[in-house]
């Protein structure tokens, strides 16, 4: 079995690039979204460095409900415009906060949370799936490579959701 490791991200874009061709590897020939999702999840929990919570929250039509992650119990739902996820999903863009304190509506779930990046996850036919959330706790732990990375890798899992023909 496939075990996840912590990744040496001195240089960040060689380190995403790793730890996408593992998130390949990991999801292919798979097609149930919750197993994939489950062990996407725990790879990049493992590979990143200082991160405290890295899940899913699906769109379920009316709003986001929590799905897999690790790291500590999280809210469960979130509506479309509240919060950091929320935001991200509702205008489809990429979150990066670099101090969750500072960030109007924040929903703290692990108070040792201080920084975060939420990816919006969107379907080829422009459907929303849901997002991507990892947390931090240090303050501006996410740049534009940890931007980047980030995309790429949900790049890697949606590519898995399409490949399944699944619906959350
Ligand atoms: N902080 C998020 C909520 C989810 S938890 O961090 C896991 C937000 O403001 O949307």
């Amino acid at each position: 079995m496939f075990q996840a490791e912590p990744l040496d991200f001195t240089d960040k874009p060689a380190a995403y690039a790793e730890l996408a061709t593992q998130a390949r590897g990991l999801l292919h020939g798979e097609r149930n979204l919750i197993a994939n999702a489950a062990n996407f999840a725990a790879l990049l929990y493992h590979a990143l460095p200082m991160v405290n919570w890295a899940g899913f929250y699906f769109f379920d039509g009316d709003e986001l409900v929590v799905g897999p992650f690790q790291g500590q119990t999280a809210c469960v739902r979130i509506a479309l415009g509240r919060g950091v996820c929320g935001t991200a999903a509702q205008t489809r863009q990429i979150q990066v906060v670099e101090d969750v304190n500072a960030f109007a509506g924040h929903i703290a779930c692990d108070a040792a949370s201080q920084s975060e990046i939420v990816v919006p996850l969107v379907r080829a036919d422009g459907s929303l799936l849901g997002v991507w959330d990892v947390d931090s706790p240090h303050v501006n732990r996410f740049d534009d490579a940890d931007r980047a990375g980030m995309e790429q890798l949900c790049a890697v899992f949606m590519d898995a959701v399409e490949a399944a023909g699944v619906a959350a």
